[in-house]
């Protein structure tokens, strides 16, 4: 594990676009692993600022979005696949058949996540895997407790997650939706890399528990620490522990 404590918050976010930007340039056949929530949102402002500059090409860029909440329609502003098109796809030029994320809406949700992993599979598998970490310890939507094993799948989100992701529906822990289509944790270890980015003092209990408490279901974010090749950046807030 390479964890890397930045200096301070821009400096964590704009670290962590460099390192997705340069798999992006770097790799023959890129295949990125996306994540949502406030915090990529500052990350892929400065992806778009890149690309704006003419420095970052998505044209050969095929990606697969962590998540997704049952009955949310692309279309809805709430849903992840509208979150991916306002902070990054609607602003670069990545072609819309690379674009992945699990349909909430589809009918058949297990075979939705069956044909995910088929999907990921037929790309030759997750290259980079970009990962933010939730209060309950999840990575992508794998509450406690999420096996290691566990492949893409429809989830039951923990009220604490609900809480934490209300501002996106009128500040209504009730409004958000119980469930969601979610990589499993066995699906993310698969990707040939990790990247995981934390920042603020919120995030420094979560942290430290998942890098440096046991490794266990209950804390999905602590099944990284298996992974051949991670890299965690955080900042001075979100690394309190090692103050
Ligand atoms: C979302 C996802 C989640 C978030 C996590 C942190 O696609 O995979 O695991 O990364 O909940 O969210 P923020 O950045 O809003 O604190």
């Amino acid at each position: 594990l390479n964890v890397i404590i930045a200096p301070d918050t821009a400096s964590a976010f704009q670290r962590a676009a460099t390192f997705l930007a340069d798999h992006i340039r770097g790799a023959a056949h890129p295949v990125l692993g996306l994540a949502t929530g406030r915090t990529m949102e500052s990350i892929y402002a400065l992806l778009v600022s890149d690309h704006q500059a003419g420095k970052l090409d998505f044209s050969q860029l095929t990606s697969f979005n962590l998540d997704e909440y049952v009955g949310l329609s692309p279309t809805d502003p709430r849903s992840y696949r509208h979150y991916m098109q306002e902070h990054l796809f609607g602003h670069v030029n990545m072609r819309p058949e690379h674009v992945h994320v699990p349909d909430g809406t589809a009918s058949d949700l297990v075979a939705e996540c069956a044909a995910y992993e088929a999907a990921i599979q037929n790309e030759g598998g997750l290259g980079l895997q970009l990962l933010g970490i939730g209060e309950t310890g999840h990575i992508g939507f794998n509450e406690p407790p999420s096996a290691f094993d566990t492949r893409t799948r429809p989830v039951t989100l923990d009220d604490v997650t609900r809480r934490q992701n209300a501002a996106m529906f009128g500040g209504q822990p009730d409004a958000v939706p119980h469930t969601a289509l979610t990589m499993g944790v066995g699906t993310i270890l698969e990707a040939r890399e990790l990247l995981l980015v934390a920042t603020g003092s919120s995030k420094a209990r979560i942290v430290a528990e998942a890098l440096l408490g046991p490794l266990t279901p209950d804390i999905s974010a602590s099944a990284i620490r298996l992974h051949a090749n991670c890299t965690v950046i955080l900042d001075h807030e979100a690394a309190a522990i090692w103050k």
